[in-house]
This record gives C-alpha cells, sequence and structure tokens, in this order.
C-alpha cells in the first residue's frame, strides 16, 4: 500500500472575484522510499496542494482525500494532524525562515522539537541537536548549534531547517522549493543530503521544484501541473525522453541547450502566460498557448489517461494521439500532422493561431532533447540515455473521434506508425 494515497483533492479560495480554482482533482500516490517531484509554472496550485495536505492552507474549502499510512489528513482532528507534521510527516519550505524562528538559537530549536515529540531529555536532546547538524554538514556543530539563525548563510539555515525536518525521522518529507534560493554549489550539497538521509531513514520525499536539475537527480516519478490539474504522469525517464503532453514538451524544450547541464538549469515559462485560476479557458486549460491547437481543444477537456506506448503508470491529458512522444522529428510531425488534421477552415483552432500572428502554423515547442542536461548528475541511479524515437507499435489515436472538423475521424497521421 502507498505511503501517501491523494484521490481528487480539490482547494478553492472564495475571492473579491469569486471563487478561485487553486487545486482541481489531483490524485496521486507515493510509496514509502520513493521520490515524486511535482514541476509547474508558479501558481499552478503546487504548493497550495501540499500545504493543504498537512493542514496549512487558511480559509480553502477543500474536498477529497490524502491518506497518509491509512489515516485520512483532511479529515483528521486538529490536534492529532499538528502532531502528525513535523513528526512523521516533515516539511521544508523554500524560505528557512518560515520554520526558523529568528529569536531562539538553532541548537535550541531542534531540541525543543525533540522534546516535544519524543520526550528527549535536555542533555541528550542537545546531544542529538548537534548530531543532527553535523549530519546536514554545518562545520563545527559543537560551537554552532549555540548560534541564533540570522548568525547563519542562507544555506546554512536551509539545512539546519532540514537538520529539524528530520529529526523525528519523518516517514514522509515535503520540500517546497527547497533549493530555490541557494546558490549551486549548495544546492548541490542540500541535495545529496536529502538523498543520503533518504536513503538512510526510507523516507518518502515529495518535492516541488523549478529545478530541472533536482528532477534529475533525485525524482522516481514526475507530476507536472498545470492550471490546478495533474497534466501529465510518468516515471523520470519516460517524463524526459517519451514526455506527451505539449505543454510539458514546452517546458523541457524551453532549457537552453548550452545552460541546461543539470543541476541549476530551470524550468522556462513557455511563451504566454498561465490562465487565471478565477476564469480557466474553456476545453484544455492549455489550448491558448498550446502550438497543436486543435478544435475539440478549444471545447472538450482531455482527462488524464494512461500513454499505451508509454512506461507503465504514464498518463497525459492531451488530445494528441499516443504515439507522439518526445522531442524528436518523428514525434514532431507526428503532432503538427495531427493538429493540423484536426482544424477546421476558419474554425476556433485556426483563428486562434492566426491571432497569434502565426499564419495558423504551429510553432514546434521543443527541440531535440538536450539529453546531457537531462541525465543525473550525482544520482545513486544509472545515467539515463536518450531515446528519442517514437515506440514500434502503434498506439490508439485520440484525434480522430469524428468531433473535429477536417479529416472525418481517420486521425490523420495514418503512416505514420
Ligand atoms: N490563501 C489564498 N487565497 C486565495 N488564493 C490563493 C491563496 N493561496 C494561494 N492562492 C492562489 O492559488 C494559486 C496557486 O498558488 P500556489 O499553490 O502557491 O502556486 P505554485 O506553488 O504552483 O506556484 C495561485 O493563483 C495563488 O494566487
Ligand atoms: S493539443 Fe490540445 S489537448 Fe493537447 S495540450 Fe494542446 S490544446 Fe491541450
Ligand atoms: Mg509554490
Amino acid at each position: 500500500m502507498a505511503l501517501l494515497e491523494v484521490d481528487d483533492l480539490r482547494v478553492d479560495f472564495s475571492t473579491e472575484d469569486g471563487l478561485l480554482h487553486a487545486v482541481q482533482g489531483l490524485s496521486f500516490s507515493l510509496d514509502a522510499g520513493s521520490t515524486l517531484a511535482i514541476v509547474g509554472e508558479s501558481g499552478s496550485g503546487k504548493s497550495v496542494a501540499t500545504q493543504t495536505m498537512v493542514g496549512l492552507t487558511r480559509g480553502a474549502q477543500v474536498t477529497g482525500r490524502a491518506v497518509f499510512d491509512g489515516e485520512d489528513l483532511l479529515t483528521m482532528a486538529a490536534e492529532r494532524l499538528r502532531r502528525l507534521r513535523g513528526d512523521a510527516i516533515g516539511f521544508v519550505f523554500q524560505d528557512p525562515l518560515t520554520s526558523l524562528h529568528p529569536q531562539y538559537k538553532i541548537g535550541w530549536q531542534i531540541e525543543e522539537v525533540l522534546q516535544a515529540h519524543r520526550h528527549i531529555a535536555n542533555g541528550p536532546a542537545r546531544g542529538k541537536a548537534i548530531d543532527l547538524l553535523t549530519q546536514v554538514g554545518i562545520p563545527q556543530p559543537d560551537r554552532r548549534v549555540d548560534d541564533y539563525p540570522h548568525q547563519f548563510s542562507g544555506g546554512m539555515r536551509q539545512r539546519a531547517m532540514i537538520a529539524m525536518a528530520l529529526a523525528l525521522d519523518p516517514r514522509l518529507l515535503i520540500a517546497d522549493e527547497p533549493t530555490t534560493a541557494l546558490d549551486v554549489t549548495v544546492q548541490a550539497q542540500v541535495l545529496d543530503l536529502m538523498r543520503r538521509l533518504q536513503s538512510q531513514h526510507g523516507s518518502a520525499l515529495l518535492i516541488i521544484t523549478h529545478d530541472l536539475g533536482v528532477v534529475a537527480d533525485l525524482a522516481d516519478d514526475v507530476l507536472v501541473m498545470y492550471a490546478g490539474r495533474a497534466v501529465e504522469v510518468a516515471d523520470r525517464r519516460s517524463l524526459y525522453y517519451r514526455q506527451h503532453h505539449p505543454y510539458t514538451v514546452g517546458l523541457l524544450g524551453s532549457v537552453p541547450s548550452a545552460a541546461g547541464t543539470g543541476r541549476g538549469s530551470r524550468l522556462v515559462p513557455i511563451q504566454g502566460s498561465p490562465p487565471s485560476l478565477l476564469r480557466l479557458p474553456p476545453g484544455c486549460p492549455f489550448h491558448p498557448r498550446c502550438p497543436y491547437v486543435m478544435d475539440v481543444c478549444t471545447t472538450d477537456r482531455p482527462e488524464l489517461q494512461p500513454i499505451a506506448g508509454g512506461a507503465s503508470g504514464h498518463r497525459s491529458a492531451c488530445h494528441l494521439p499516443e504515439d507522439a512522444l518526445g522531442r524528436g522529428p518523428d514525434a514532431e510531425r507526428l503532432r503538427v500532422e495531427a493538429a493540423g488534421a484536426h482544424r477546421a477552415v476558419g474554425g476556433p483552432a485556426e483563428r486562434l493561431l492566426a491571432g497569434r500572428g502565426e499564419g495558423g502554423e504551429p510553432t514546434p515547442v521543443g527541440g531535440p532533447p538536450p539529453a546531457a542536461a537531462l541525465a543525473p548528475t550525482v544520482g545513486t541511479a544509472g545515467p539515463v540515455t536518450a531515446e528519442v524515437e517514437a515506440p514500434s507499435r502503434p498506439a490508439a489515436r485520440r484525434v480522430g473521434t469524428g468531433r473535429t472538423g477536417g479529416t472525418g475521424g481517420t486521425g490523420g497521421t495514418g503512416g505514420t506508425g
């Protein structure tokens, strides 16, 4: 059984402008000892989703289930959840000062956690605090244990926060952009640390990140979020080399290949902006930005569905043919042909593209994959090798169901399997 099973999580906020749908039906599961990375542009609901699970979202309307070790976090008593948080579930925030109190010594704060949750006496708690600071690589820990947070550098504060999150050996560690504020060298150390501690303690890691290096180094599985929903879920290898959703293609393709050499390379927002979560576009929420938009995309929202040719568990929410996988030229041709075949002359998709000033032709969002950029740089798993060719077996077509104009339901990609 999965350690964490999230099912149809929905989070709405009442705002002056109406109901804001921050998370809309998010489902995923996470096993002990494994790592799931959640990626997506700013504002896609990543933080709201994870903070809601542990009761840190105020004033939200929440439905769904988030079952941790058999108990639903969303319905459990506040006191029970408060105890689980910081105990069985550790949380690392982007800003260490969210967790560290500026007026108390670092060591005292770690000791406080140990005493409150484990009833460890003063002396041993101090010893354990020093031990934890040693584990996270704080120099001269027996002296620095008496420093205040402001006496630590940003990287050291981040490590101290991780030490605090790990003090109780959490079974689940949720890390929200844990390395975003750090320089590249410190990022590498923090990631190494999380990986080492995860393997020592067998914890599950749920990591939110913009950083492709973090994904490549740590993630077993990746969930791509867009406008409050999961639009693609895959194991790391499939996500990098056989991604299906044009948003994922765009996120990976927009990494400058020269700079995209692993850690430090970031998800660069693709052309256009994410939609307002107050007023989502009809159909596929990505359609106003998608270079492959078809008529059906403007009316029918695609569900997250298994990709037949992909690895098990690979799912994508997109009307394009299932065998358009990856960023190689064959996949790009499949996408362009399928999309072109499902735009009626003068139809909504064609008008949309014309309005973007692209003469009705989609602009490919990705080039060939910068394979070296995406291989893990430190990971314990072996290097990922590029696999960009389309799968040999033709997969079922998603388009061509007769709903779209122009092709009479043939899918428009004949001869490409
Ligand atoms: N307390 C709140 N009230 C209203 N809207 C909120 C609140 N918290 C977050 N949001 C909105 O929810 C959306 C998702 O935010 P967030 O989860 O922080 O995005 P991400 O972490 O992916 O960058 C954003 O549009 C944000 O403005
Ligand atoms: S092809 Fe259509 S369904 Fe797929 S991402 Fe683009 S707009 Fe959405
Ligand atoms: Mg966030």
